[in-house]
């Protein structure tokens, strides 16, 4: 059981608490209805109001949104009566967070155990972004020199991308990749040099310290991630272990590319534009490019520049 745990059951053990929370409740519910019943008064009242059809929409929109947070509030009440209502919220929302993420996990694997079997265009995806690409995407952030680059590949597959880094001239101990599939991780280990180091991890876990890598590449990684909470968990470990002045590489599949997929790949895929990338990287700027079939980003903390950091590119 964690701090928040211990600290959350003092809290409402508390009867002053208690009250203080269903009071806050009853008052906000208070206010919502005082609020709708306000605008609906207007509206009535005034014929030119009830003509003015954006009026009406936006009138009929918020008292939708009131509604909806009476209904969800009403749940959370059935759900854990009143007693733990706000202390315990979070703590619950976050234990079904973690358990849908547990659950995404085991989905994966199943879902790639099955895919190895049938088909190879998953396991081709590299190719639709080319070396030369990688390259001069690379040079253009001021990551030419290979040999001083430290890398992490995420979704290594068979660590092809990082001996061609080695083959470039970087360190193998400076160049590392996870995959979250064991057989792969074996493959990977086997056809690389000795220094690289593959580990068999999940994106959202990472053994690293802050700040290790400079160069993150995730190719065909997130698209798979179906669950938003497990996505949100990725882009935050991978913002924790990469440098400040690092960049994040990552391609994926976009929404039109979807609709040209088998449907066995396309319920078990997401396509990914600049929105949702900004939703999963928060405070950086992104460079996002759609090339045939995925789009291609290249995500720096905001920091970097704010910290008059020189790097080059965009
Ligand atoms: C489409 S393949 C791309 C492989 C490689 N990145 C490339 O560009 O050639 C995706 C790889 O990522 C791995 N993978 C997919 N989802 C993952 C996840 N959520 N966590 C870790 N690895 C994942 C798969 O096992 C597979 O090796």
């Amino acid at each position: 059981m964690n701090k928040f745990m211990k600290e959350s059951e003092i809290l409402v053990d508390s009867q002053e608490n208690i009250l203080t929370e269903k009071d806050q409740i009853k008052s906000l519910l208070k206010e919502m209805k005082k609020e709708a019943k306000d605008l609906l008064d207007v509206m009535w009242s005034r014929e030119e109001m009830m003509n003015n059809k954006d009026f009406v929409n936006t009138t009929n929109l918020k008292i939708k949104n009131m509604l909806d947070l009476i209904i969800d509030n009403l749940y959370w009440y059935q759900k854990i009566g009143w007693k733990k209502f706000l202390v315990n919220r979070e703590l619950i929302e976050q234990n079904e967070r973690e358990e849908r993420i547990k659950k995404e996990k085991e989905r994966l694997v199943k879902w790639l155990e099955a895919l190895m079997k049938i088909d190879d265009f998953y396991f081709s995806f590299h190719g639709k972004l080319g070396e030369e690409k990688l390259v001069k995407t690379l040079s253009a952030y001021g990551y030419d020199e290979f040999q001083k680059v430290s890398v992490l590949d995420v979704g290594c597959r068979d660590g092809s991308w990082l001996r061609k880094f080695q083959d470039g001239g970087a360190l193998p101990e400076k160049l590392a990749g996870i995959d979250f599939y064991h057989p792969i991780v074996d493959q990977a280990k086997k056809m690389s040099a000795p220094g690289i180091q593959f580990f068999e991890a999940y994106p959202d876990e990472l053994q690293f310290e802050d700040q290790k890598f400079d160069v993150i590449l995730m190719f065909g990684v997130l698209m798979h991630v179906l669950d938003e909470s497990l996505r949100k968990k990725i882009g935050r470990e991978l913002l924790r272990v990469l440098s400040n002045d690092g960049i994040i590489i990552t391609s994926n599949l976009t929404k039109d590319a979807m609709t040209k997929l088998e449907p066995y790949f396309a319920f078990t895929s997401i396509g990914l534009e600049l929105e949702e990338l900004i939703d999963l990287f928060p405070d950086c700027s992104i460079h996002f490019e759609r090339l045939p079939q995925c789009g291609l980003a290249v995500i720096r903390k905001k920091i970097a520049r704010s910290q008059g950091i020189n790097v080059n590119g965009e």
